[in-house]
């Protein structure tokens, strides 16, 4: 008993001579402790911080990967070969990455899809959604500039497609696309500044963009899956009646969160890595070879419905060519859920109240979403080109018909407090 009183002064002064200096306990306090957040969160709503479990472990594996990766044309498939067969565990740290770069997209999609469902970028989270927005780009990048650091013959050509967009940009295309390459192809000056940008440049710009959207968060407050501000209703010491302390409620539910997911994310980096081919494509395991093009070229599967979109495009138009427009389409079909905020009319937020149609475009979104996905790993035919075109019109429609057909839907009354 003695001990622990003892325990405690010296913990309490330590925090004192700490507050006194740095506001730890005020910073605890209103990010967890005094953090109130909605009662009614659904398992929608451990992909945020599951997404945070995800960068933390991007970020660590890559640091050990990084030691013994080499940079160069000729040593950065070998010392990724070298990095699986002869450094201790670091079979494991790869496999950590490479199949963690696969879940982490699993996680941010379903992050995006919650908000979709509960009208989370709505006011007045518009600026926490363009935040985002950034971070979904900035993550789109950095994958890009890792895939191509292994140096297998599907990160050079993969990169080269990619790369070769810029080329359609109508007058500075060709400069512009030897300026990012380095040279007048895909070669060593171009591994050197992908490695640049995907080892500080960008998990740089991540680590400070996630900081920012969760500064915003607690700004703001959180949703919740009936789209109802909680803040609206307080008692009497100001706290909402429809909120509960973050911590240690939700500290401990999402610890629950991350055990399951580590069951499952371990799973399959300990039983199948590889993903069947998804997660690391057979033709990465040859070196890259200028001279031969893989059979199909096809990004990651998490690029894939953005790759359908711009195969899709297949006319030229205005005397531009089919790639430029392809480009515009794959670029617009990114960037086009920033403008949701300003899309939707909705008088309410939550897909639960919203009328039939919402309801249906959203499950088209789905649908055209996994489809594009599923095309785009595979060799283009006129048959899966016209699908590809289909879908991505019923991609494009979900957003572009929105003001018309949230307004113009029946839609169920809201609840005056949260749904248990
Ligand atoms: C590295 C990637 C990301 C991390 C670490 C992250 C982290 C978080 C966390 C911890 C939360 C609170 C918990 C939760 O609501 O799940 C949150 C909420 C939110 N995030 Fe993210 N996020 C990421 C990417 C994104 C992206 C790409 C978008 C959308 C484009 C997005 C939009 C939102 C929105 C709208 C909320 C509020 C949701 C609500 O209150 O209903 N986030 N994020």
């Amino acid at each position: 008993m003695a001990e622990s009183k003892k325990e405690n002064n010296w913990f309490t002064s330590s925090m004192e001579w700490i507050d006194a200096r740095f506001p730890a306990t005020e910073t605890f306090e209103y990010h967890m402790s005094r953090y109130y957040a909605p009662k009614n969160f659904n398992v929608f709503y451990v992909f945020g911080v599951l997404s945070i479990l995800m960068l933390v472990n991007q970020i660590v594996t890559g640091i050990w990967l990084t030691m013994n990766y080499v940079p160069s044309g000729t040593g950065a498939f070998a010392s990724v070969e070298y990095i699986m067969r002869d450094v201790e565990y670091g079979w494991l740290m790869r496999y950590l990455h490479s199949t963690g770069a696969s879940f982490f997209f699993i996680v941010v999609y379903l992050h995006m899809y919650r908000a979709l469902m509960y009208g989370s970028y709505r006011g007045p989270r518009e600026l926490l959604w363009l935040i985002g927005m950034a971070i979904f780009i900035a993550l789109m990048a950095e994958g890009f500039f890792g895939y191509l650091l292994p140096w297998g013959n599907m990160s050079y050509w993969g990169a080269q497609v990619i790369v070769s967009l810029v080329g359609a940009i109508p007058y500075v295309g060709p400069d512009l696309m030897e300026w990012v390459r380095g040279d007048f192809l895909m070669s060593e000056a171009t591994l050197n500044r992908f490695f640049a940008l995907h080892v500080i440049a960008l998990p740089l710009v991540l680590v400070i963009l996630v900081f920012v959207h969760l500064v915003a968060l607690h700004h703001v407050g959180s949703n919740n899956p009936d789209g109802i501000e909680i803040k609206k209703k307080k008692d009497d010491n100001g706290i909402p009646l429809d909120g509960i302390a973050f911590h240690p409620y939700y500290t401990v539910h999402d610890v629950h969160a991350i055990v399951i997911f580590l069951i499952f994310f371990l799973g399959f980096v300990f039983f199948a890595p590889e993903g069947w081919g998804y997660f690391l494509e057979k033709p990465n395991f040859e070196m890259a070879d200028p001279l031969k093009t893989p059979e199909h070229i096809a990004p990651v599967w998490y690029y894939t419905p953005f790759y359908s979109m711009l195969r899709a495009a297949t006319y030229p138009l205005f005397g531009l060519p089919a790639k430029f427009w392809g480009f515009v389409v794959m670029a617009g079909a990114i960037i086009i859920p920033a403008v949701l905020p300003w899309l939707d009319r909705s008088p309410v937020k939550s897909m639960r109240y919203k009328g039939i149609w919402s309801k249906f475009m959203l499950g088209l979104l789905v649908v055209s979403f996994f489809v594009l996905g599923y095309l785009g790993t595979k060799g283009p035919t006129e048959g899966r080109t016209i699908a590809a075109q289909v879908f991505t019109i019923t991609y494009f429609m979900y957003f572009m018909l929105m003001p018309w057909y949230t307004k113009a839907e029946k839609t169920k009354p809201e609840p005056d407090r949260v749904t248990l």
